[in-house]
């Protein structure tokens, strides 16, 4: 009997270090989220106060949740279709299936998006930038349509896939592993040279400093802080849950979720320093403000269209870190599907990654032709669902099975203090703050679409 559970424990892959694993999930947590979700979602209106409101969700809900995934994954040792019945029962599917969808779901406008960054370094690299805003709108408009954005979307999927079918050691961890560091390198190269703007400082005003009080309690404001915060830690889907299926039971799982929500919640700051003085030195706030999903790919060029040569390097440093920080991430929101599949069907890595990545084709095919079902997509599945599915994870791992989540803080011998917080934050506090959300983002979201 023990024979067995080893060889069955000894077949399923791990990370080979804490370090590993920090990584890959800070590699899914860092993403076009941080880039361009939040200089979109920060500049409709919410400045200084959505800022405020996203920390606040990250420290008090997210960290709870996260810590809660990871206790769910590394329980059931087992991928996100399952381990909520592992532990909860039958019941529980729905909750499996949710995180079977979700994923499945941003994956297949992600890699449209992907499609876009890349479009826009090649351009960059060999055509030059765009003059002014019109040329900058004509560019958006002819990657984001036609042959051209299915090509993007297929490439990158299949990069995408290469990586996921080389499995969790010798693929996501060895990409996260090589392009993390350089990540964050080029990033705060950016940043540096960001303060050289003119109108750097103006643009960390409107960024950090325009606070209105009025603006914490705006239902919009308060949608995109909570679809920020989760969408950027990867949390509410499944990610954390299976990647954390793949951990030692030594590692302490709080001590985790801090870092990768530090590492992630930085990068997001950092972005907005690179972005907020670009859009303001060159006098772009109406473009990014209108906050359409392509603010990004028309302010930045046209931005750095205006500073000769040394622009175009930015352009090109930028888009390569988009798609780097994109990548890391793309590969986390396959893995969820891919190894449910694995263990529901006992398929193999291989086959699990065509069948899904052929599903993500085709799925993607609307949001690459149509920026506003992209639009739809995205505030569905990496909105309201992430907020939904961080929920029902904090209930259940609070009130189903507290039982597991003290046991998955004891056997990493997390403090008493720590583990009674983290107890208490789940039970009573994520879900009522997280349930007031999901009622307000829902709301919005459906007021939005009447209007
Ligand atoms: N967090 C990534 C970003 O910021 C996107 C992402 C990857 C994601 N996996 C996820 C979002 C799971 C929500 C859930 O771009």
């Amino acid at each position: 009997m023990d024979f067995i559970l080893n060889k069955k424990n000894s077949q399923r892959e791990q990370w080979t270090s804490k370090l590993g694993f920090i990584l890959a999930a800070a590699g899914s947590a860092v993403g076009l989220g941080n880039l361009w979700g939040f200089a979109y979602r920060s500049s409709q209106g919410g400045g200084a106060a959505f800022v405020i409101l996203y920390i606040l969700i990250v420290l008090i809900v997210c960290l709870p949740v996260f810590v809660a995934e990871m206790a769910l994954g590394r329980n059931a040792i087992s991928s996100s279709l399952i381990a909520p019945v592992k532990l909860g029962g039958k019941n529980w599917y729905p909750l499996g299936i949710l995180f079977f969808i979700a994923p499945l779901g941003i994956a297949s406008y992600y890699s449209v998006i992907m499609g876009w960054t890349a479009d826009t370094f090649f351009h960059s690299l060999f055509f030059g930038l765009p003059k002014d805003l019109s040329e900058a709108e004509n560019f958006f408009g002819s990657i984001s349509s036609g042959s051209s954005v299915l090509l993007g979307h297929l490439l990158s999927l299949v990069l995408t896939a290469v990586v996921v079918s080389s499995g969790i050691k010798k693929g996501i961890e060895k990409v996260t592993r090589f392009f993390m560091p350089i990540l964050f390198f080029i990033l705060l190269l950016l940043a540096i040279w960001a303060t050289s703007l003119s109108g750097a400082w103006e643009g960390y005003k409107t960024f950090l400093l325009k606070f209105e009080l009025s603006q914490l309690a705006n239902p919009q404001t308060i949608r995109n802080a909570f679809t920020q915060a989760f969408f950027s830690l990867s949390l509410g889907i499944g990610v954390m849950v299976t990647y954390a299926s793949y951990l030692s039971k030594k590692s302490n799982l709080p001590k985790l979720s801090f870092g990768v929500a530090l590492l992630d919640t930085l990068v997001g700051l950092m972005a907005g320093l690179i972005t907020f003085p670009i859009v303001l030195t060159f006098g772009l706030s109406e473009t990014i403000s209108e906050s359409t999903v392509g603010a990004l790919f028309i302010s930045i060029p046209t931005g750095l269209g205006a500073y000769g040569i040394a622009g175009r390097l930015v352009a090109v440093a930028f888009f390569a870190l988009a798609y780097i920080a994109a990548i890391t991430s793309s590969v986390s929101l396959l893995e969820v599907p891919v190894s449910s599949l694995m263990d529901k069907f006992g398929f193999k890595r291989g086959k699990s990654v065509c069948i899904i990545t052929i599903i993500l084709f085709l799925a993607g095919i609307p949001s690459a032709l149509n920026l506003n079902i992209l639009g739809i997509f995205d505030s569905i599945f990496g909105g309201v669902f992430l907020i939904l599915g961080g929920f029902l994870v904090s209930f259940f791992m609070g009130w189903v099975v507290p039982g597991k989540l003290n046991e998955e803080l004891n056997v990493s011998k997390v403090g008493t203090k720590t583990t009674r917080y983290l107890i208490f934050m789940t039970k009573w506090i994520s879900p009522p703050i997280i349930g007031f959300g999901l009622v307000i983002s829902i709301f919005d979201l459906i007021k939005g679409w009447m209007s």
